[in-house]
């Protein structure tokens, strides 16, 4: 069922891409399903692309479906970013990171003139609170920044990957996937982990899509920010 849904969003947010643009692509199963779509076109259309891929994984399926990828030491300015979610609101508000490469995939859509999100009809959402907030921190001195999360009202758990080891990302950054006792705004979290020492950057994706595809097995809906 998801696979269909993520199928179909990957569909039309594929239609976005138009030959000779630059494009950013974020992470995970959604992005798999896009790159696949672009693959298909680059194939049938001819389409010339170049690329900036957030994980070592998308940008050789990127490379493997016929796009040029630029160096990731330097984005340039794109014309576009694609991109999933975890959790997402109407207002366009989102959870990322259960992939971890919420900070590279930042980077990204930050370089991006439009960027888009796709995703199941399941994590379309009232709130962003049914999902844990990935807090991605430096390994140094990490124990220290778990207390002083649980000091800010919020219940942390340390991402482990399945031998039980604490999971790193590309960058070598750990994960905390916190839940906020307080039940105080996204904004409002977003504003106390930004100035938390030892914290990278968080999952919160705030007001910064400008449209998302919302896939289902009955098609589509896109939601404009
Ligand atoms: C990766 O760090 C994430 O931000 C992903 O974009 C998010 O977890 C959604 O992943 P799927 O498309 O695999 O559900």
């Amino acid at each position: 069922m998801q696979q269909i849904s993520r199928r179909l969003a990957s569909i039309a947010a594929a239609k976005e891409v138009r030959s000779g643009m630059r494009i950013g692509l974020g992470s995970g199963r959604a992005v798999a399903a896009v790159i696949d779509e672009i693959g298909r076109r680059i194939a049938d259309e001819g389409l010339a692309i170049e690329a900036v891929a957030a994980s070592p994984k998308a940008a050789r399926a990127a490379r493997a479906a016929g796009m040029a990828m630029l160096p990731p030491w330097d984005i340039p300015e794109l014309d576009l970013g694609l991109d999933g979610a975890d959790l997402l609101t109407e207002e366009l508000n989102l959870i990322k990171g259960g992939g971890g490469a919420l900070v590279r995939e930042r980077l990204v859509a930050l370089a991006c003139r439009r960027w888009v999100v796709l995703a199941e009809a399941e994590k379309l959402r009232l709130d962003l609170a049914g999902a844990p907030l990935p807090v991605a921190v430096l390994a140094f001195g990490h124990e220290a920044t778990a207390r002083r999360l649980r000091g800010l009202g919020l219940d942390v758990a340390l991402r482990r990957d399945a031998s039980g080891r604490p999971r790193r990302s590309d960058d070598g950054l750990l994960f905390y996937d916190c839940r906020d006792r307080l039940a105080r705004t996204p904004s409002e979290i977003a504003a106390a982990l930004a100035a938390l020492p030892g914290v990278v950057d968080t999952g919160l994706f705030l007001a910064m899509a400008q449209s998302a595809y919302i896939g289902s097995p009955d098609g589509v809906r896109r939601i404009d920010a």
